[in-house]
């Protein structure tokens, strides 16, 4: 075999090394910030028609049940933030302002409002709605404070949140400071 190069051989192996070393230059200013997810990417809403199994003594809704419900929201839209397995490390305290009734709609909407290195907030509000009427009324939000895991379940980096608007800017930094409250408290 004829091991002696060709001119096109010199420019095709000049080529890879150029290809070769934009890639890894590439990869090397992929910075933090560019890996970051927009709070649009983590919202979710599940909803769940209240059956009489759901019930209290009273007849209105168990709300160790909403809570469940109110940690499996937060749970996933951190799931879809981090792309990752996530626990639950902290649940602040919550407040339901209203009853939910046997025969309502519950909705939970949840999305996240803040991230630190591995854990990340999730801002989960719960509305119920008559189905006939369609009137819905907000009975509570809470918020919840998740750690993503890597495959050995351990906790692992999550990508920044990537907050545009006012709204979101105000709800991260008010996201912030409950969390710096959280783990002075801790
Ligand atoms: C969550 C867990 C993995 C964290 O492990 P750890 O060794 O405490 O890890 P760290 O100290 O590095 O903390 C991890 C993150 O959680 C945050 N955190 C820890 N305790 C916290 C608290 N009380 N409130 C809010 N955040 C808290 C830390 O600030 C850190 O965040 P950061 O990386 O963004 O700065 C571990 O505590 C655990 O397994 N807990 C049980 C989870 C569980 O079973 N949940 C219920 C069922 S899903």
């Amino acid at each position: 075999m004829n091991s002696a190069k060709t001119s096109t051989d010199v420019h095709l192996s000049k080529l890879y090394n150029w290809h070769g070393k934009l890639m890894s230059q590439r990869s090397t200013a992929m910075t933090h910030i560019d890996l970051a997810r927009p709070v649009r990417a983590s919202k979710i809403t599940l909803s769940q028609l209240m059956h009489p199994e759901h019930a209290n003594l009273l007849g209105n809704v168990h709300g160790g049940w909403v809570m469940k419900l109110v940690d499996e929201a937060g749970a996933l839209a951190c799931m879809r933030h981090a792309q990752r397995k996530v626990v639950t490390v902290a649940i602040d305290s919550m407040v339901f302002r209203q009853p939910i009734r046997i025969g309502d709609l519950v909705i939970i909407n949840a999305e996240v409002s803040f991230t630190g290195r591995t854990s990340m907030e999730a801002e989960v509000t719960v509305l119920a709605e008559n189905p006939i009427t369609g009137e819905q009324m907000h009975t509570n939000t809470a918020y919840l404070v998740y750690v993503a895991l890597d495959d050995e379940g351990r906790p692992t980096s999550v990508p920044p949140l990537k907050v545009k608007t006012e709204v979101e800017k105000r709800r991260m930094a008010e996201a912030q400071e409950r969390q710096a409250r959280r783990l002075k408290n801790k």
